[in-house]
């Protein structure tokens, strides 16, 4: 049986196309399940799983809740607005103690870029990282090009490019990576105070032109405007931004194709994307939250599965 080549899932970066792979096969199976009318599986019955938010989070807490108890886990849930980390808990105690209640899996959103890779090292459970800062957010990445693989046929020679604020972004990174190894083309577009110095070495095309890259593109993803990882101004104003990195219906409709519409939400209508673009019938972007669970599920059933054959 194929399995996963890591214990846990930190990043894209740490895992190979086959892994992906096996990520995609998997959540076909459980996307199936979903849709039937009993949609709950015993595969995980034994396990705990504990989701710990240090950051807001909407979707991609939902998502996992509802991943793991459609495969029965038992879940606890842990946000750091009301915990001890407030009494100034560091994190291997609060995630020791979470853990000495025999918790297998832990999926943890961070404000510290590493935050997952430092757990991974320091405490006995399988990790997932639903966001590590501006670092990682790998399960957001194989949403993504899981969402493009079912809307066009195959990821590897599609053009996607990747809009807005690259710089504080940790699902361009995520999506970069991904995307790389299944053999699409990758551009990054923005202002260039919001794309990094070191884009050039990650082997992706940079356009500031939001018109051109729309009309090289067979994908466009939308990000949001990170302002709340910002201590300066990136850009002179939201007005400003919107005239030249946000779409509309008439610039859509003067490129030479029709595109494919992504955006990982929380949507800023009307700033790096109009209601009538979001809601038209070239976004997938409700489609990525379905596609979510399920692949979500895959992650967690095959991570699971991996410990279990190494207490064996
Ligand atoms: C993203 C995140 O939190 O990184 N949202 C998500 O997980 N769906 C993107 C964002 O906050 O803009």
């Amino acid at each position: 049986m194929s399995e996963l080549s890591v214990n846990h899932l930190l990043g894209i970066k740490y895992i190979t196309e086959k892994d992906v792979e096996l990520i995609f096969e998997t959540a076909d199976h459980f996307k199936e399940i979903i849709n039937r009318s009993i949609k709950k599986v015993p595969s995980l019955r034994d396990i705990t799983i504990a989701n710990l938010f240090f950051e807001n989070s909407t979707r991609t807490r939902l998502s996992f809740e509802l991943a793991e108890k459609r495969l029965s886990a038992d879940v606890i849930n842990f946000s750091a607005a009301s915990s001890s980390v407030k009494k100034g808990e560091t994190l291997v105690d609060t995630v020791n103690n979470i853990l000495s209640m025999k918790v297998d899996m832990v999926v943890m959103r961070h404000p510290n870029p590493g935050a997952g890779i430092f757990l991974a090292k320091h405490v006995n459970a399988s990790i997932i990282n639903a966001g590590d800062g501006a670092h990682e957010h790998p399960t957001q990445a194989l949403l993504d090009c899981y969402s493009i693989r079912e809307k066009l046929g195959d990821v590897a020679g599609k053009k996607v490019v990747i809009v807005g604020d690259i710089l504080h972004s940790r699902v361009a990174l995520s999506n970069i990576f991904a995307l790389q190894k299944l053999g699409a083309e990758v551009m990054v577009c923005g202002p260039k105070t919001l794309l990094p110095k070191y884009i050039g070495e990650l082997g992706v095309r940079v356009e500031t032109n939001l018109k051109k890259a729309l009309n090289w593109c067979d994908v466009a993803n939308m990000l949001r405007v990170q302002n709340e990882r910002m201590e300066i101004s990136y850009f002179p104003t939201t007005r400003e931004y919107t005239q030249q990195f946000g779409l509309n219906k008439s610039l859509l409709e003067s490129l030479d194709k029709e595109i494919v519409i992504m955006h990982p939400g929380p949507i800023n209508r009307g700033v790096e994307i109009t209601s009538d673009v979001a809601d038209s019938k070239q976004a997938i972007i409700l489609n990525q939250v379905e596609n979510g669970v399920a692949i979500r599920m895959a992650v967690l059933y095959l991570l699971a599965s991996k410990m279990k054959h190494d207490d064996r």
